[in-house]
């Protein structure tokens, strides 16, 4: 199985989405939770952005052990030079250099001919050699650039001794059979058979950041760029929680793996929601409040008799509580029954009976109840007249 490396970016496109402010303090606890999630990579930020943003690369740098620890620079010596500054006393560097692709970066943000950005790519990942061996290269919006731009991009960062080519999809535009067949491009035009790893960093603007990511995988890349709960800027980055999970689910098809402990995942999801302020929606993939719950009849009536029958995996195993069966509307006796059973009680049959029409005219005017409710239901129901 090949091995797929974990980037995370929460700490830097991550909270670039709107409203997100992290404290120093923050971001220290998050990076050393990602640590302790086994991701490769942490980019902790952009150290020439300020002096707080490179006292925070500078303390996970110090402080962070385990993962490499990343640092984010535009083709500006002065990025490079703080980058490498900030990453100093890291265990284990990469700058992580950056420039755009497509025509319309570089007419109104880079202000630039193709030629220059070609130079400049090839002179600051030179620069950035002179303090690491671990160096990345990106080029801002790939998926609306003209692909022979792109691939003379990659060979001139290669050439000045790139070790990652990162290749992002920055508006989201890709398609995954469009995304994925870029990757292969690059791996069969670009990288051709040297050791230079292929990454995905793909944005949710059409909700295809995940399955871009994994399109990747599928098309030779061996590095994922994503954040954790996919915050990021606009509609978000690739999720970290979910590409992790479908690698392992679905291991029989994408044959990769990553060293992620997934049983940390729904902590730190907890963790940059309280953080960043960023509510989890209740039926988002592998985190949401929903994600394991079962509440019409018919699939706990399932569940109950076999959880395969509605899960394709335990929620222990992204350190969640088991799965709960939601008593509400939609719920069939087998559910109530198994909740009074583990609750403790024996009923009878009218006893049942009884309770039941109680709960359904309960859960019909309020939603569903809880273990409590539940107990004072039977109790009220069931006591001696
Ligand atoms: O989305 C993007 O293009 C980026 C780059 C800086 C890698 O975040
Ligand atoms: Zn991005």
């Amino acid at each position: 199985m090949r091995h797929v490396r974990i980037f995370d970016t929460t700490l830097r496109d991550g909270e670039q989405s709107p409203g997100v402010a992290l404290s120093l303090q923050q971001k220290l606890e998050i990076a050393h939770a990602l640590a302790r999630l086994n991701v490769d990579i942490i980019e902790a930020g952009f150290p020439v952005n300020g002096a707080a943003e490179f006292e925070c690369v500078s303390r996970i740098a110090r402080e962070v052990q385990g993962p490499v620890i990343c640092g984010l620079a535009r083709t500006h010596k002065l990025d490079i030079e703080r980058a490498a500054a900030a990453l100093e006393k890291a265990e284990k560097k990469r700058i992580h250099v950056f420039t755009s692709a497509s025509k319309v970066h570089l007419e109104y943000m880079l202000k630039k001919t193709p030629e220059q950005v070609l130079e400049l790519t090839d002179q600051m990942v030179r620069y950035a050699r002179e303090f690491t061996d671990d160096v990345e290269f990106s080029a801002q919006d790939v998926m609306r650039a003209e692909f022979d731009f792109v691939r003379k991009l990659y060979q001139t960062a290669i050439a000045a001794g790139a070790t990652t080519i990162n290749i992002p999809d920055t508006t989201g535009y890709g398609t995954p059979p469009e995304y994925g067949a870029v990757i292969k491009r690059i791996y069969d035009e670009v990288v051709q058979g040297r050791e230079v790893h292929i990454s995905a960093h793909c944005h949710d603007d059409l909700g295809m950041a995940t399955a871009n990511s994994l399109a990747a995988v599928e098309n030779g890349a061996t590095q994922i760029e994503c954040t954790i709960n996919g915050i990021g800027e606009r509609a978000g980055n690739t999720s970290l929680e979910e590409v992790v999970m479908a690698l392992y689910v679905r291991r029989d098809h994408y044959k990769a793996k990553t060293q992620i402990h997934t049983r940390e995942l729904y902590r730190i999801s907890r963790m940059v929601e309280r953080y960043s302020g960023m509510v989890v929606q209740a039926n988002k993939a592998i985190v949401g409040d929903n994600a394991f719950a079962h509440e019409s009849g018919i699939h706990q009536d399932g569940v109950i008799k076999n959880k395969e029958t509605y899960e394709i995996m335990n929620a222990e195993l992204v350190g969640r509580e088991a799965a709960v069966l939601v008593l509400g509307k939609h719920s069939g006796k087998a559910a109530v029954k198994k909740a009074f059973a583990d609750l403790g009680y024996t009923l009878d049959e009218a006893q049942f009976a009884a309770v039941f029409a109680r709960f359904r005219e309960i859960v019909e005017r309020k939603g569903p109840i809880q273990t409590e409710e539940l107990r004072a239901l039977v109790e009220s129901e069931t006591a001696p007249t």
